[in-house]
C-alpha cells in the first residue's frame, strides 16, 4: 500500500496512510521555567509562510511528478500557508448549504467523487532542519488541510490523510537530510471525506491551518490524559495523569498565584479545589515532568487544569452540583478576508464579544476548531460542545424533505471506520480541555448504527462528559446516541409540549433563533422557558458570525459578498449570512436583544428601589456594582452607585432613595449592573445587566396662540401662519408642501404605507408572496375625497383613499394645521375580511437628505421591533439616517425604533422638524431609502445615491420573527390583522418649537 494512488481519494476504507496516532494537544519544554513561560517551543519549527504552488482544475492536469527532487518548481507561483486556495487567486469559492457542491454538475454517488472538477493544489516547501532540532527524529504536523492530501519528502512518499479539521502528522525521519529538504504536498478538494463534510459553509480547499516540523526528546510522552475526579461533595479531587506509555512522571500542581498545591506521582489529591465554571474559570497550572531512569528531566508539559463535575442527575445536566442553562451560540471559524483561516486576534475578539454579551456557551459548529480556541474557552470561561467533523446533509435531505434513498453513513458498515476515525481524532486532541462539557457526533447526518458507534466510543473513553447528537430526531431507533434531547429550530410550543410530556432526557436547542438578516424576533419566548422548566437547559443561537467574503465591486469598492457573487453555481446565495455579528466583526443590532435575554442578573426596579435576582450558579455579585439613573423625558437628572451583595441563586431588594419627581413629564429609572474592575474580557464599567421602570407625571397642555389663514384655491389649499406655510393638493390628494421658516420640508409627499422591505424571514415564510397586495397599495392609491374645515384657530383637511388590494378597505389621513405651525396627523384604516396580514400601518414621506441628523426619544439605542424590543431601553440617542441601514447581506427592512415619543430631524444648521406621539408611542423608520429601493437591491451597492431622507411613521410594524428563516411565521401577537381597524396619530412641529427638551 505504500505507493500513493489517486484511487485512495474515492476509497472509503482509505482515509489515512502512515498517519501517526492522534494525541493530546499539549506542548512540551526542556525545563519547568520554559514550560511556565509557554513561549515558542524549541522542538517545533513553523513552516507557515510562502510555499511554491501550482493549481490544476482536475486530477488529469496536475503536475504528477512535482514531488521528485529533480523536478524544479522554483518558477512556480507562491501561495500563503495557512490559506485557502480559492481566496488566493485560484478557482472560486463556492457557497452551498445542503446540496453537495457538485449537484447538477456531476452524477456521482458516494463514495465516488467528481472527476472533471477536483482542483489539485501542488505545494512545495524547502527547509533545512534548525540546529536545535538536528540529529533527532523529525515529524511534520498539518493542523488542517481540506479535504485530502498526499505528502512526500525529498521525492519519497510519506503519507496520506483525510478529515479537514483535525491534525495529520507524519514521520519524516527516514528521508530527512542535513541539507535542503523538499516537502511536497498534493491537496485535493474532493475525496470520500467530502461526502462527510457537507456543512453549510463556503467550499474551499488547501492547507488552511498551521504546518510545523517537530521533534522530541528521547522518552517523550506524545499523549496524556488528565482526569480530575471531583467527588460529589465537590470538596475533594484526585488528579490523574495517564501517560501514553509507562513513563516516569512527576506532577506539580500550582494555583493561580503560583503556589504549589500538590506534588508527586499521579494521582494527586487536592482538597477544596477552586472549581472551574464559565462564571469563574479557575485554572490550576499543572506541570508534568517526564523523567528518565536516572531522575533527570526529559521534558516538562504545562497543562491547564480545571476542576469541575459535569453530570446527569435526575435527568438534568448539572455542573458542580447545579442545574446548568446554556446561553449559547453556534460558531463557525470565519474571517471575511481569509475564510476559515482565523487568527488568535479573531478568536480573542470572538470570545470577548461573547463574554461581553452574556453568552456562556459555544458549539463548534460543525467541526473541531483550532486548538487555540479551546485554550481560550478554558481561560475566559465558555462551555463548549465540541463537534466532530461529520455532516452528510445532502445525502438524506433534499429541498427540505427527508429522502433516505442513499443516506450515509446510516447503517453502512463500510463507513464505520472513516467516521470513527474522525471521532477519535477529535477526542484524542481535545480531551484535556475543561471547557468541553459535551462531545457532539456531528451535524445533520441522519441516524444509524455508524453514528451510534461514535457515541459509544466517546462514552467509553470519557465519563466526565456527555454526548450530543441531534440527528436521532429522524430515527428514534437510535435515540440512545444522544444523552440529551436536542433539536434544531423547534418552536417554543413544541419544546413545551416535549417538556410537559414526561421527558426522559433534558432538552437543549442545538440551534435556534435563526439570525439571518433582520431576525431574532421572539427570542424571549425561548428564554422564558428557562425558569419554567428545569429540564429546559438552553439553546445555541444560529449563529455567531456571518460567512460573507470581502470582494471588490465593479468600481473597486469593497463589499461583503455572498454565494453567487463569485460566479459560483450552484449556490444558496445569502443563506451564508446568519450571524449576530457581521463578517467584518461588527455587532449587528440583533446583539442588543441577545445580551439582555442572556443576562444572568435580572433587575426589576420600581420607584423605591430594585429587586436584584442573581441567577448565577456559583458567583455572588462582589465583582459588580449597581449604577442607577433617573431620567426625565429621556434626559439624565440624577445618577448614583450602590453596592451589591446578592448570593448566587438568590434575590434581594435594594432600596434606593430616588429624588422626587413631581414636575410633569415622563420618568425612567435605569438600573445597570456593571463590572467594578476590568477583566480579560471587558473593561471596568462594562454593563452586564439592565432593567428599567417607566412612570409619568401628567403634563398640562397649552393652547397655542395666534391664528391661521386658509386659502382654498382651485387645486391647492394653503394654510398660512406666522413663520410657516402648508399646502395641500386636491390633485395629488395629499399634503404637498410644508415650509418652516421659508425652508421646504417635503420632497415627496406623505401617503399611507403598508409595505416594509421584506426581510429574509418574510421571504422565507412566503409572507412576501402572500402580502403582495400591500406592496401595490403602498405605491398606488386613489384619493376619493378631500374635505376642508377651517377656522381662525385651525384648518383640517381629510383625504380619503381607496386601495388596489380591496375596494372595501378604506384609508384616511386627516391633517389639522394649528396656529403654531404644528400639524396633527390622524391615520385611519378600516379593515376588510380575507386580506393578508399587513406588514406595517404607516405614513411615509421624503425630505431632502440635508435633514439627516436624528435625535430620538424612543426605545433604543439600537434597532428594535415589537417582537425584539426586550433588550432596548427608553432613552434619548442621536444618529444619522444612514446609520439605520443595517449591514444585512441583502438590503431589507432595518433601523426601526419602537416606543417613539419623539424624533427630531435636523440639518446641520438646526433647521428641520420634529415628530411627536399623541396618546400611543410610535414606531418610526428614518432612512436614506424607501422600502421599495431596499426591496429592489440585492446588494448594498445597488442602492441609489442618496438625495432624500425617508421618514416613515407607523402606528405598528409587524415583528421580524426568527424561529427559522424557511417558513416560521412571525408569532400571531406580533402580526397586524387586516380585517381589523387600525389608527394612529402624531404631530409634526417645526424643529425646536415643541417645548425645549
Ligand atoms: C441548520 C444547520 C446549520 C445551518 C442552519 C441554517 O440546519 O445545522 O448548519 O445550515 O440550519 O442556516
Ligand atoms: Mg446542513
Amino acid at each position: 500500500m505504500n505507493q500513493p494512488d489517486v484511487k485512495w481519494l474515492s476509497d472509503v476504507s482509505i482515509y489515512q496512510v502512515n498517519r501517526l496516532p492522534a494525541h493530546s494537544d499539549h506542548r512540551y519544554y526542556e525545563t519547568k521555567e520554559q514550560a511556565r513561560e509557554g513561549g515558542p517551543m524549541k522542538w517545533r519549527h513553523s513552516l507557515n509562510g510562502s510555499w511554491k504552488f501550482h493549481y490544476a482544475a482536475n486530477v488529469q492536469s496536475r503536475p504528477q511528478s512535482f514531488y521528485r527532487t529533480d523536478m524544479d518548481c522554483s518558477g512556480w507561483d507562491t501561495i500563503q500557508v495557512p490559506g485557502h486556495i480559492q481566496l488566493q487567486g485560484y478557482g472560486n469559492p463556492q457557497y452551498v448549504n445542503t446540496m453537495y457542491p457538485w449537484d447538477g454538475l456531476s452524477a456521482v454517488r458516494p463514495p465516488e467523487i467528481p472527476e472533471d472538477h477536483n482542483p489539485v493544489g501542488s505545494y512545495v516547501k524547502t527547509f533545512t532542519v534548525p540546529d536545535s532540532m538536528k540529529n533527532k527524529p523529525l515529524f511534520v504536523s498539518f493542523q488542517g488541510v481540506e479535504s485530502a492530501f498526499y505528502v512526500w519528502l525529498n521525492g519519497e512518499f510519506i503519507g496520506y490523510s483525510e478529515d479537514s479539521f483535525t491534525p495529520a502528522e507524519f514521520d519524516l525521519s527516514p528521508f530527512v537530510t542535513d541539507g535542503e529538504n523538499k516537502l511536497a504536498v498534493e491537496v485535493y478538494q474532493r475525496s470520500t471525506g467530502s461526502w462527510l463534510e457537507d456543512q453549510d459553509f463556503w467550499r474551499f480547499s488547501g492547507i488552511f491551518r498551521d504546518v510545523y516540523l517537530y521533534t522530541m526528546p528521547d522518552g517523550h510522552v506524545a499523549d496524556i490524559k488528565v482526569e480530575t475526579d471531583l467527588d460529589e461533595s465537590l470538596q475533594a479531587a484526585s488528579l490523574h495523569v495517564h501517560a501514553e506509555k509507562k513513563a516516569d512522571i512527576h506532577l506539580v500542581l500550582e494555583d493561580q498565584d503560583g503556589r504549589v498545591i500538590a506534588e508527586g506521582a499521579s494521582p494527586l489529591k487536592v482538597e477544596h479545589p477552586c472549581l472551574w465554571s464559565a462564571e469563574s474559570p479557575y485554572l490550576y497550572r499543572l506541570f508534568v515532568e517526564v523523567r528518565s531512569a536516572d531522575g533527570s528531566i526529559i521534558e516538562v508539559i504545562p497543562q491547564n487544569v480545571g476542576f469541575r463535575r459535569f453530570e446527569m442527575k435526575n435527568r438534568i445536566m448539572h455542573l458542580n452540583g447545579k442545574r446548568i442553562v446554556f446561553k449559547g451560540v453556534n460558531r463557525h471559524e470565519f474571517n471575511c478576508r481569509s475564510g476559515r483561516v482565523v487568527t488568535r486576534e479573531d478568536m480573542i475578539w470572538d470570545i470577548q464579544t461573547m463574554k461581553q454579551n452574556n453568552i456562556n456557551a459555544v458549539r463548534t459548529s460543525h467541526y473541531p476548531n483550532q486548538t487555540e480556541w479551546y485554550n481560550l474557552c478554558d481561560e475566559y470561561g465558555l462551555y463548549v460542545i465540541d463537534e466532530m467533523n461529520l455532516e452528510t446533509h445532502g445525502s438524506w435531505q433534499k429541498m427540505g424533505k427527508v429522502d433516505t434513498e442513499w443516506t450515509i453513513p446510516g447503517n453502512k458498515p463500510e463507513w464505520q471506520d472513516i467516521v470513527l476515525d474522525r471521532a477519535k481524532s477529535m477526542y484524542e486532541r481535545d480531551k484535556n480541555h475543561p471547557s468541553i462539557l459535551i462531545w457532539s457526533c456531528g451535524n445533520e447526518s441522519h441516524a444509524g448504527e455508524v453514528i451510534l458507534q461514535a457515541s459509544h466510543y466517546f462514552k467509553e473513553q470519557d465519563s466526565s462528559r456527555l454526548v450530543h447528537y441531534e440527528g436521532v430526531f429522524y430515527d428514534r431507533a437510535y435515540d440512545e446516541t444522544s444523552d440529551m434531547e436536542s433539536r434544531m429550530y423547534a418552536k417554543p410550543a413544541d419544546i413545551e409540549a416535549y417538556l410537559q410530556n414526561d421527558p426522559q432526557k433534558p432538552y437543549i436547542s442545538c440551534e435556534y433563533m435563526h439570525a439571518m438578516g433582520n431576525s431574532l424576533g421572539g427570542m424571549y419566548k425561548y428564554t422564558d422557558l428557562e425558569d419554567r422548566y428545569p429540564m429546559y437547559q438552553g439553546g445555541f443561537i444560529w449563529d455567531f458570525i456571518d460567512q460573507s467574503l470581502l470582494k471588490n465591486d465593479r468600481f473597486g469598492k469593497a463589499f461583503l459578498a455572498y454565494g453567487g457573487d463569485f460566479g459560483d453555481r450552484p449556490t444558496d446565495y445569502n443563506f451564508c449570512g446568519n450571524g449576530i455579528v457581521t463578517a467584518d466583526r461588527k455587532l449587528s443590532p440583533k446583539m442588543q436583544e441577545v445580551k439582555f435575554l442572556y443576562q444572568n442578573i435580572e433587575l426589576l426596579p420600581d420607584q423605591k428601589g430594585v429587586l436584584v435576582k442573581n441567577k448565577q450558579l456559583f458567583e455572588g455579585t462582589d465583582a459588580f456594582e449597581l449604577a442607577w439613573s433617573l431620567l426625565k423625558n429621556g434626559l439624565v437628572k440624577q445618577t448614583g452607585i450602590k453596592e451589591l451583595d446578592v448570593e448566587p441563586l438568590s434575590e434581594r431588594y435594594i432600596a434606593i432613595d430616588f429624588p422626587s419627581a413631581e414636575e410633569p413629564g415622563e420618568y425612567t429609572i435605569h438600573v445597570s449592573v456593571q463590572l467594578k474592575k476590568s477583566t480579560v474580557w471587558a473593561d471596568a464599567g462594562h454593563e452586564i445587566a439592565f432593567g428599567e421602570y417607566i412612570y409619568g407625571v401628567k403634563e398640562s397642555s397649552q393652547e397655542p396662540s395666534g391664528s391661521v389663514t386658509t386659502i382654498e384655491g382651485d387645486v391647492t389649499i394653503g394654510v398660512h401662519g406666522e413663520h410657516f406655510r402648508v399646502l395641500f393638493s386636491k390633485a395629488s390628494g395629499t399634503l404637498v408642501s410644508l415650509q418652516y421658516g421659508g425652508k421646504e420640508m417635503i420632497e415627496a409627499p406623505p401617503y399611507p404605507l403598508f409595505w416594509r422591505a421584506m426581510t429574509d424571514n418574510d421571504k422565507g415564510n412566503q409572507f412576501a408572496f402572500a402580502s403582495g397586495g400591500w406592496y401595490t397599495s403602498s405605491l398606488f392609491r386613489k384619493c376619493t375625497s378631500v374635505e376642508l374645515a377651517s377656522s381662525q384657530n385651525a384648518a383640517t383637511i381629510v383625504f380619503r383613499y381607496e386601495l388596489p388590494i380591496d375596494q372595501s378597505v378604506q384609508a384616511a389621513v386627516t391633517y389639522t394645521v394649528n396656529t403654531d405651525g404644528s400639524i396633527h396627523v390622524n391615520n385611519e384604516y378600516k379593515g376588510a375580511a380575507n386580506l393578508p396580514d399587513m406588514p406595517i400601518h404607516a405614513l411615509s414621506f421624503k425630505t431632502a437628505a440635508d435633514y439627516s441628523k436624528l435625535d430620538w426619544y424612543a426605545m433604543g439605542p439600537d434597532e428594535n421591533y415589537e417582537d425584539r424590543a426586550k433588550g432596548a431601553r427608553l432613552c434619548r440617542f442621536q444618529n444619522e439616517a444612514a446609520d439605520n441601514v443595517a449591514a444585512y447581506l441583502v438590503p431589507q427592512e432595518s433601523g426601526t425604533r419602537t416606543g417613539v415619543r419623539f424624533v427630531k430631524i435636523a440639518d446641520e444648521h438646526q433647521n428641520g422638524l420634529e415628530i411627536h406621539y399623541v396618546n400611543e408611542p410610535l414606531t418610526c423608520t428614518i432612512s436614506p431609502y424607501t422600502a421599495f429601493e431596499l426591496e429592489n437591491a440585492a446588494h448594498h451597492y445597488e442602492l441609489p445615491p442618496v438625495h432624500y431622507t425617508v421618514v416613515t411613521i407607523a402606528g405598528r410594524q409587524m415583528g421580524v420573527g426568527g424561529d427559522d428563516s424557511w417558513g416560521a411565521p412571525v408569532h400571531e401577537e406580533h402580526r397586524i390583522q387586516s380585517q381589523e381597524d387600525h389608527a394612529f396619530e402624531f404631530t409634526i412641529y417645526p424643529l425646536g418649537k415643541k417645548n425645549k427638551q
